[in-house]
């Protein structure tokens, strides 16, 4: 299995991070080479810039580190040379209110998992992970002890879930499936099961359960 991350920011640099010191080799790519390069030399031998076309080609495992408005565009670019692959998605659809908060860009009963699931090519499988932490907490919890935070993931199809879910592994996370997609607005933000939603911290296993 290849994984890609493709965006270079919080979560990419981040989850590249976790991935290499859980063993993986990650392909990175970034809006131009040169932010792949940087990022890929300050991981190591285990990261591999490419650009976003090679990326994708290469990789089994697609990572879409970017906002909600670029992975719509890159989805529609790459289309059918996504088919084949699974694609995780960890975006929260917001954008400042201008008050120092956060507002939702999309309708409240929307989420961006639903919305980016729709537009997967044929053969493509979508899987909703690593986007219900802070970047700062997917740093800080990866490899919790004595006991693992839980990351969260949705999809509606059960092998591209177990991938995934050993990737959140690699990353230092104890996979919790909280259902088809259609959950996926639950571990996005302003859901209950977000780190900024009722729960308000990285669970355990339990904590997770409890709340499930
Ligand atoms: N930050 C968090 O705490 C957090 C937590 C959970 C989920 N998320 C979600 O994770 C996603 C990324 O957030 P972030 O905080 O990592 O944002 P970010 O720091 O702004 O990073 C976004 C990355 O996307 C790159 N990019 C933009 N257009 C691109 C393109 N066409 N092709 C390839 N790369 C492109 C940017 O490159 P340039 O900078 O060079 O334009 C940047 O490296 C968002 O959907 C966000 O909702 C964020």
């Amino acid at each position: 299995m290849t994984t890609a991350i493709i965006g270079t920011g919080n979560i990419g640099g981040r989850l590249a991070a976790n991935l290499v010191q859980g063993g993986e080799a990650v392909l990175i790519a970034g809006s131009d080479l040169k932010a792949a390069r940087l990022l890929a030399t300050s991981l190591g031998s285990r990261a591999t810039p490419l650009t976003v076309a090679q990326a994708i080609e290469r990789a089994n495992v697609i990572v879409f580190a970017v906002w909600l408005d670029t992975a719509k565009q890159l989805i529609a670019r790459y289309g059918d040379e996504l088919s084949g692959k699974i694609l995780v998605d960890p975006s929260n659809p917001i954008a400042p209110d201008g008050a120092g908060g956060f507002v939702k860009t999309i309708g409240a009963g929307e989420s961006s998992g639903r919305l980016l699931a729709d537009l997967v090519p044929e053969g493509a499988e979508f899987v909703k992970a690593f986007g219900t932490l802070s970047a700062d907490t997917l740093t800080s919890a990866s490899r919790r002890v004595p006991e693992r935070a839980v990351g969260f993931y949705a999809t509606d199809d059960e092998a591209a879930g177990q991938v995934v879910a050993e990737l959140i592994t690699a990353a230092g996370f104890d996979p919790v499936k909280v259902g088809g997609i259609d959950e996926s607005i639950r571990i996005e933000v302003f859901g209950d099961l977000h780190e900024y939603g009722a729960l308000g911290k990285a669970v355990t296993r339990d904590e997770a359960r409890a709340a499930l």
